[in-house]
């Protein structure tokens, strides 16, 4: 596995698990401990996602010591206030069954979180936090909050892959020392992503798929993906991604595809942001 260190010298595995889309607390704990044994040391959950409890014990019944596991999660906007981060990121720690959080992010820059950002400030003094940082910041966003709060964060979680590169995004991050994390780093599948042409073309010379490309392109750029699969030979085929390198041009020809916004979600649809607030977990 390969490693990047975070501004306060903190190192998070290149390419990590996310658990988003399997609330069962057997499927996400047998998922876990799936890629657990497969190789995988940094998990993606949130408290958005229904399964820290399943996340937690799979860590504990997988035998691997603490301190090998990169473990991150997310607050939800209902709980944007400095006590209520606090008191979350407690519950969270509960929930996983553990001392300390490898990487704690706000899931997205709304209602107060410039509050909630001060507790997650305390909680990294403390040393209950390893790292913090923040999910779905746009570059506009970034720079404000990256000028507002005494402690930079140390990533950025946004949507990237392929169809949706957000450049400006890395360059911002590079600009300020926030490493970028990508989401859904296959577009969740659309757009037909797993038998896109040019991905399955540049894969077919190195003998890998359209999916190894995709994480292979962003690892490149230098960005850390969090792959999601329940499948035990996806879980493999997504983690084999370091035997090889993609050219110039491989990387040129890609860059073609952005098509410049996410199929996903739309940050600019007010009544998404409407749902988003009151939506609580
Ligand atoms: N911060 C945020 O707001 C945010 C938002 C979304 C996601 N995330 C995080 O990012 C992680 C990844 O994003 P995501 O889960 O939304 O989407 P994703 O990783 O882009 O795509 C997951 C989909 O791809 C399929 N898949 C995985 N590997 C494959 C392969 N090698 N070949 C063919 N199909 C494959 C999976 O199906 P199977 O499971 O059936 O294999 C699943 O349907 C999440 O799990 C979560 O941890 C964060």
């Amino acid at each position: 596995m390969r490693y990047r260190e975070l501004y306060n010298g903190v190192k998070i595995p290149m390419l990590g698990f996310g658990v988003y889309q399997i609330p069962k607390y057997e499927d996400a704990k047998q998922a876990v401990l799936a890629a657990l044994k497969t190789g995988y040391r940094l998990i993606d959950t949130a408290q958005g996602y229904m399964n820290e409890e399943a996340v937690g014990v799979a860590i504990k019944e997988s035998g691997i010591p603490r301190e090998e596991i990169f473990i991150t999660t997310k607050l939800w906007i209902q709980d944007f206030s400095y006590d209520g981060a606090i008191k979350a990121a407690n519950l969270s720690m509960e929930r996983l069954g553990i001392e300390y959080i490898d990487l704690l992010l706000l899931h997205q820059p709304m209602g107060d979180y410039i509050n909630a950002w001060k507790g997650l400030e305390k909680l990294y003094k403390d040393g209950k936090l390893k790292a913090i940082g923040m999910a779905n910041c746009y570059p506009h966003v970034l720079v404000d909050l990256c000028e507002t709060f005494e402690i930079k964060p140390m990533i950025n979680q946004v949507e990237m892959h392929p169809f949706f590169q957000q450049q400006l995004n890395i360059d911002t991050m590079k600009e300020y020392d926030v490493v970028p994390e990508a989401w859904a780093p296959f577009n969740e599948g659309l757009h037909d992503f797993f038998n896109n042409p040019i991905l399955t073309e540049i894969g077919k010379k190195y003998g890998k798929s359209a999916a190894q490309v995709a994480l292979r392109w962003n690892i490149q750029r230098g960005v850390v993906v969090i792959p999601k699969t329940v499948h035990v030979d996806r879980m493999k085929q997504n983690i084999d991604v370091f035997d090889f390198t993609l050219s110039d041009e491989d990387m040129a020809q890609i860059k073609l595809l952005d098509i410049g916004h996410s199929e996903i979600v739309n940050h600019f649809d007010p009544q998404w942001i409407k749902s988003l607030h009151t939506w609580r977990c």
